[in-house]
């Protein structure tokens, strides 16, 4: 079904075509530049999965190693040839045989009488912060070359797994997708150009949001704009901030953890708020398949799919800022009170869950941000004004537009 809606006869389209082209274009070559240097950052040698182990001068003094004499950085060198990973250093010189689970190792699988037990244990000083770590486990279970009972907590296969979750999948393969993503919108302006009002402006206005939809939508799209930011700092400071200095990444580093609390609040009440206010206009319903199939008349000036207040395109949008606003403010509070109710491993877990979920959204959101300021002519004054053209509503919201007309009777 592709729909031309009668819409009022207006001045012809004019969307400042050609200098939003330009400005796409010279945004898509730029992030084509930054996504080939973070394809090379994948495939260079410093792959962050695999610890680094460097020695050259000893990093800390003699006498705060406890090492003193001749031959420090050769005692340095050992001690980290020692603790290397085997994939990198080959076998331990004390020991040539291959790691596998033999009749002298340790297995580990039985109840703890008394967990505090745990906490008594030399290793773990109960004054110190590791102390929450081992709190609640009342079964120790894995394999442990150490002789005694908890020594899991340090030897944790996942911790692999987190490491190599964190730094490839949400770090790597996290920058990749916002940045292409990104590219694909300037690519997508350079080469469709906005999407116009094909009718024109009419010149007369209607009402699309109220006071408090729009307080709402700038509170939480403020906060999540200052989270993504911080939390950007906080992932790829090393990446993006290091280069500028130490005493910059401290700062900026310091700056965005506490920034990155603060902006939670606003941003949980706005998306509580957004789903009180929007549900109804948010419901699926039959028409969305349409609107998808025909591509939402993103690609046409002439397809104007049909939809009501909100399209398939914007549902999309309120479900995933509902769905993934939801599981960042959850795991964020978790992860606020590390230890309170996960072990290590559920925390590990929550921290890999909030760091790919948060990439995501920042993606999703870019198109969000795209689409409803540059990317179509006119769509950025229903959340500032809170009015639009009524050309503009009967293009895209015909059905609303109709409704709305019934209700408030037909604008003059
Ligand atoms: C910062 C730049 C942003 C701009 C320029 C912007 C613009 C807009 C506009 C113009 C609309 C109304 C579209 C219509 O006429 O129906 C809208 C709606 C909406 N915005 Fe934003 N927005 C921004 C950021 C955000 C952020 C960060 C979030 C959430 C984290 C968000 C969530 C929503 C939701 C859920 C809707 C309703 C559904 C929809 O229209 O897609 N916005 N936004």
């Amino acid at each position: 079904m592709t729909m031309t809606h009668a819409a009022g006869a207006g001045a012809p389209p004019s969307t400042g075509g050609a200098g939003y082209r330009i400005g796409g274009a010279i945004v898509a070559l730029v992030l084509l530049v930054l996504l080939a240097v973070q394809v090379f950052e994948i495939f260079d040698d410093d792959a962050r999965t695999i610890p680094e182990y460097r020695w050259g001068t000893p990093p800390i003094s003699n006498v705060q190693s406890g090492l003193s004499g001749v031959g420090t950085d050769e005692l340095l060198r050992e001690r980290a040839t020692l603790q290397g990973p085997r994939e990198v250093f080959g076998p331990s010189p004390e020991n040539q045989r291959t790691y596998q689970v033999g009749s002298e190792t340790q297995m580990i699988s039985e109840e703890i009488e008394t967990p505090s037990a745990l906490q008594t244990l030399a290793w773990s000083d109960p004054s110190r912060e590791t102390l929450p770590m081992v709190r609640g486990t009342d079964r120790v279970e894995g394999i442990s070359s150490l002789p005694y009972v908890g020594a899991e907590v340090y030897e944790r296969p996942f911790a692999r797994d987190w490491r190599l979750g964190m730094a490839d999948f949400a770090t790597h393969l996290g920058a990749l997708a916002i940045l292409g993503f990104a590219f694909l919108l300037a690519a997508f302006l350079a080469i469709r150009g906005r999407v116009p009002i094909s009718s024109g402006k009419s010149g007369r206005k209607v009402e699309r949001f109220g006071f408090i939809e729009r307080a709402t939508h700038w509170m939480t799209s403020g906060s999540f704009v200052m989270l993504a930011l911080t939390g950007i700092v906080i992932a790829y400071g090393d990446t993006l901030i290091l280069p500028f200095g130490d005493y910059v990444l401290g700062q900026t580093g310091w700056l965005a953890t506490w920034g990155h609390m603060m902006f939670f609040p606003p941003f949980a009440l706005g998306i509580l708020t957004m789903f009180i206010l929007w549900i109804r206009d948010a419901l699926p319903s039959k028409l969305d398949l349409q609107w998808l199939k025909q591509g939402g008349g993103l690609f046409r000036d002439d397809v104007h799919p049909s939809a009501r207040r909100f399209n398939a395109g914007q549902k999309l949008i309120f479900w995933s800022v509902i769905l993934g606003g939801g599981i960042l403010v959850l795991s964020g509070i978790t992860l606020m009170f590390p230890f309170f109710w996960l072990d290590i491993n559920g925390m590990g877990w929550v921290m890999l869950t909030h760091a790919i979920v948060a990439v995501l959204m920042i993606a999703v959101i870019l198109g969000h941000i795209y689409i409803g300021s540059v990317g179509m002519q006119g769509a950025f004054w229903a959340m500032w004004t809170g009015d639009v053209d009524r050309n503009m509503a009967a293009e895209h919201h015909d059905l609303w537009l109709e409704e709305i007309d019934r209700k408030r009777g037909p604008a003059e």
